[in-house]
């Protein structure tokens, strides 16, 4: 019977077949051993003369490291093998034999581990975290489905400027003239909410920012939900229990992972509600008190975002920006113009902005205003106007850069280690 590692608990004293890579071999006299990994784990198959067949024994001698192969032979518990369990080797099939493999055991440079991530990802840090954004995605649409939120798939190709006129990626489309790489799916969802109340977006979305930092990416994948009638201070509300709740479902569902990535779960588990909430007003102040040089009107750089974490272990909330810092849809605070009913939540330790949220901007006339102001194409925003005229309501919504939370809770260095194949102003190979 063919089996995975992880399903090896249901099988003890059965005879199985199990199929992967080699990720190890050494010979100690007459008993040879091959630890194979298959993706859920990892598996050491004992070889002895008379026990397994003498095919199996000689193809044992051809394996390198990462050649794939199957072997079959009962299987039992033994708490010092790597994974819980071992198998007494009959036969082992060559699958093929790999040429030499480019990843050792020794240091490389992240150069040449991103030129080889195709080959990267299989190395058990890799794993690791590819495991953890696995579960962190998993959490976050089981949190919307438990919540009722419909899920919105907006398209890629946008004929309307999302964000900033600044950071867009450009091709010709057709006879239509230049359609972008969308940088945020909210001005559908936000049509979507008027049709269904609670809605959602997640997918990929593009910035083409000349930023080399450790948090930007060209290519990232954005959480979006939107909501009818929820108001900016909801907003914040519905952000922090997320939070939790995918807080809660990793460290839950990830101790393996954590733990390979050597990560401080007590750093995570101090993750609760309520979420501190500072105004942007206060936030300056406090910073030109700690002796930072900001003023009222820029936004944070990192060492602003790690000053301002410095007294907190849970995420903190900055709510309520100047007006000229945000995007044109953010509705105006009604009694202070210059700012917008908008937050940002920032990480503790160092991980900076994790999600940008905001009350939208529900009247035709002031929104219509704001995209005058910012010289954007009227014509392109007159479905997105229409919204405002046929019912318009408060909503709000916000957006969660997937890679920094699993930057965060992984405890990466750097966001290109958070996403399978990161795409950077440097990078576009594998
Ligand atoms: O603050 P941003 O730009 O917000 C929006 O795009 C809104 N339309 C969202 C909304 O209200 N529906 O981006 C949201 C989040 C940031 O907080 C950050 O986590 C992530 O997206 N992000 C990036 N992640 C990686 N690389 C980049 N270049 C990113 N830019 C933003
Ligand atoms: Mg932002």
């Amino acid at each position: 019977m063919k089996v995975h590692i992880s399903e090896l608990k249901d099988h003890v004293g059965q005879s199985v077949t199990v199929s992967g890579w080699l990720y190890q071999k050494r010979s100690s006299g007459k008993i040879k051993f091959a630890v194979l990994r298959d993706g859920t784990g990892y598996l050491q198959g004992v070889l002895a003369k008379g026990e397994a067949a003498d095919s199996a024994l000689d193809d044992f001698e051809r394996l390198t490291q990462e050649s794939s192969f199957s072997m079959t032979g009962p299987v039992r518990e033994d708490k010092r093998a790597p994974g819980g369990f071992e198998m007494t080797v009959k036969e082992l099939t060559v699958i093929q034999v790999a040429g030499e493999y480019p990843i050792g055991p020794k240091e490389h440079g992240p150069g040449f581990l991103m030129d080889n991530r195709h080959l990267w990802l299989r190395s058990s840090r890799q794993h690791a975290i590819m495991r953890v954004r696995n579960e962190i995605v998993m959490a976050i649409r089981q949190f919307f489905y438990e919540r009722d939120f419909v899920l919105i798939d907006t398209p890629i190709l946008t004929g309307a400027i999302g964000e900033t006129a600044s950071t867009l990626f450009e091709t010709q489309y057709f006879d239509l003239g230049k359609a972008y790489l969308a940088q945020t799916g909210q001005l559908y969802v936000e049509a979507g909410a008027m049709a269904h109340g609670r809605v959602y977006c997640f997918g990929p979305t593009f910035r083409a920012e000349k930023s080399k930092t450790r948090k930007h990416l060209n290519e990232f994948w954005m959480l979006e939900p939107e909501v009818a009638f929820n108001d900016s201070n909801a907003n914040m509300q519905l952000q922090e229990d997320l939070v939790c709740y995918i807080m809660d479902w990793v460290l839950r569902k990830c101790r393996t992972e954590l733990a390979a990535l050597s990560r401080d779960v007590s750093k995570l588990e101090a993750v609760k509600a309520p979420f501190p909430r500072i105004s942007y007003d206060e936030a300056i102040t406090r910073l030109q008190k700690a002796g930072m040089t900001i003023s009222w009107g820029n936004d944070f750089g990192a060492p602003d975002e790690e000053k301002l974490m410095e007294e907190y272990e849970r995420p903190l909330f900055v709510y309520n920006w100047p007006t000229e810092c945000k995007a044109f849809y953010m509705k105006r605070n009604p009694e202070r113009p210059d700012v917008v009913l908008c937050d940002d939540l920032l990480g503790p330790e160092g991980y900076g902005e994790l999600i940008g949220g905001s009350q939208r901007e529900d009247d035709h006339d002031l929104l219509l205003e704001r995209i005058r102001e910012q010289k954007l194409p009227e014509e392109s925003y007159a479905w997105y106007l229409d919204l405002r005229k046929y019912g318009s309501v408060p909503h709000a919504g916000f957006g969660l850069g997937l890679e920094r939370v699993v930057g965060w809770i992984c405890g990466l260095e750097h966001v290109r280690e958070t996403i399978p194949f990161a795409r950077t102003i440097g990078r576009l190979y594998p």
